[in-house]
């Protein structure tokens, strides 16, 4: 890579969250988000949330295990912000410092959603988590894949054993999902709704459609 792509790329680098409740498509999403980067070159860290880390990982291995099923939301949320913590300082930050672009399936429009709505604990608690763990980065773009909760469900039915929240009933999901779609009305530039209960095809238009304006700023400023 010459000095001046270096430059561009490093001006360019973009923070992008994938979210979605179960079911939604995310995997397939984050496939296709690779093809797309690396067509155009731009090298990328892919990452997950709970986990990217060491302790992250062993964080998520504790949320979404039965034994835990008493958990509280207090608890939950404040094991997520620990995860995230990390997460930033270990991966995310060095990796936007140094021009990388970041693709991140969920992060805290999950918490707001599962916790601040599935869980009851409300906007504000997330949000001051949110303020002490990450001071002022949020995500560049943020693609969420809408689908039924029903749809999600019953696309989830034939994986195998359920985790810990794919266990939750379906009211729970029922809010998340309606935190998700207040977040896009309140949000529309970072956020973006993507019907994602169409086919595949269909969904992978719209992702391109989204991310379009983020490509052209890292092709044009080199
Ligand atoms: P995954 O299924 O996308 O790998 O995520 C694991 C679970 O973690 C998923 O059911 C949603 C949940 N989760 C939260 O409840 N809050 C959060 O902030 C994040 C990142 C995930």
């Amino acid at each position: 890579m010459s000095h001046r792509a270096v430059a561009s790329s490093i001006r360019a680098a973009r923070f992008i969250t994938i979210e979605g409740i179960e079911g939604a498509g995310k995997t397939s999403c984050l496939d296709y988000l690779a093809k797309l980067l690396q067509k155009r070159a731009i090298e990328a860290a892919f990452t997950r949330e709970p986990g990217g880390t060491s302790l992250g990982e062993s964080v998520r291995a504790l949320l979404l295990d039965h034994r835990f099923r008493g958990m509280v939301g207090d608890a939950e949320a404040l094991l997520i912000f620990a995860a995230r913590a990390q997460h930033l300082a270990e991966v995310i930050r060095p990796a936007l410092a140094v021009g990388q672009w970041v693709v991140c399936d969920r992060f805290t429009d999950a918490t707001y959603a599962y916790q601040g709505g599935g869980r009851a604990l409300g906007a504000a608690r997330v949000s001051l988590l949110e303020h002490w763990a990450q001071g002022e980065l949020r995500p560049d773009r943020t693609l969420y894949l809408d689908v039924p909760v029903s749809v999600g469900l019953e696309r989830i039915a034939s994986r195998g054993i359920p985790d810990r929240f794919e266990s939750e009933r379906r009211a729970f999901f029922e809010r998340a999902r309606c935190v998700y779609l207040e977040r896009c009305r309140a949000e529309p530039q970072r956020m973006r709704r993507i019907d994602a209960s169409g086919s595949r095809e269909a969904v992978h238009t719209q992702i391109a459609a989204a991310l379009a304006d983020l490509f052209n700023d890292g092709v044009e400023t080199g």
